[in-house]
């Protein structure tokens, strides 16, 4: 990819008050490369803390949105808000949202292009299981992932995609430099293919599942590997800084 090197920091439904304040410290302290692009995303009831503390170096992203505009949704948090509260991101697709909540395919695409229609970015994740990678069906998923959301958007310039293979998240098991690189070179190819070689180049595409300082680098080497999306090594602040300086 062309773009800048982008690291994500989700922080799924984990912190404190307490903790939290911690954590902006640490951030707050960090030397960044200039050519990162860093993101985090507390949840939902810390945005305001995190955005009325942390430093405009960082961006804040939501973790969900809700599929259009606010009304009698209990419960739900609509993309007009996040932008009224300052969010410049939201994570859309989330294994945990697709696998635990049961989000379809459709669904997230309709959420993506209203929150795409509200000027937030978006960051489009996809990924298979374990099973399916195990009969050889990874790109097929992943690329009926990658339709669905094309199916709803039209302007993929605020789109960040995410690739996170969902037996690798919080398990410790992190993909293989080459293992992702296949993917992502596939997920650059379906682009160029499906939407146009201009945005196949331009899509930053990074990788989640188990990314941590110890095995940032490496992966970070990866032609297609444009950053990452991390979630349990991100709620450490220190370590954190290490993966978004992995930038080449
Ligand atoms: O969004 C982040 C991913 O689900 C990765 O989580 O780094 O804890 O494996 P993890």
């Amino acid at each position: 990819g062309t773009g800048k090197f982008f690291v994500g920091g989700n922080w799924k439904c984990n912190g404190t008050t307490e903790s939290i304040k911690k954590l902006v410290g640490e951030l707050n302290d960090g030397k960044f490369e200039e050519s990162v692009e860093v993101v985090v995303a507390p949840p939902f009831l810390y945005i305001g803390q995190v955005i009325g503390s942390l430093t405009d170096r960082i961006a804040v992203s939501a973790q969900n949105s809700w599929v259009g505009k606010g009304g009698a949704f209990t419960g739900e948090i609509s993309a007009d808000q996040l932008v009224d509260a300052g969010v410049k991101w939201v994570i859309q697709g989330h294994s945990e949202r697709r696998h635990v909540i049961g989000e379809s395919n459709e669904t997230i695409g309709k959420k993506s292009a209203y929150a795409l229609s509200k000027g937030l970015g978006v960051i489009a994740c996809v990924g298979e299981k374990l099973e399916e990678r195990e009969s050889n069906r990874t790109t097929d998923v992943v690329f009926e992932q990658l339709q669905a959301y094309a199916d709803a958007i039209s302007d993929w310039s605020n789109v960040v995609i995410a690739y996170e293979p969902v037996w690798a998240i919080g398990t410790g098991k992190v993909a293989s430099p080459e293992q992702a690189q296949e993917v992502h070179a596939a997920i650059r190819s379906w682009l160029g293919d499906k939407i146009s070689p201009d945005l196949a180049s331009a899509t930053r595409i990074i990788y989640g599942g188990s990314v941590n300082g110890a095995n940032c680098a490496e992966l970070a080497k990866k032609e297609d590997i444009d950053g990452f999306l991390v979630g349990g090594a991100s709620l450490k602040g220190p370590e954190f800084v290490t993966i978004c300086n992995a930038v080449i």
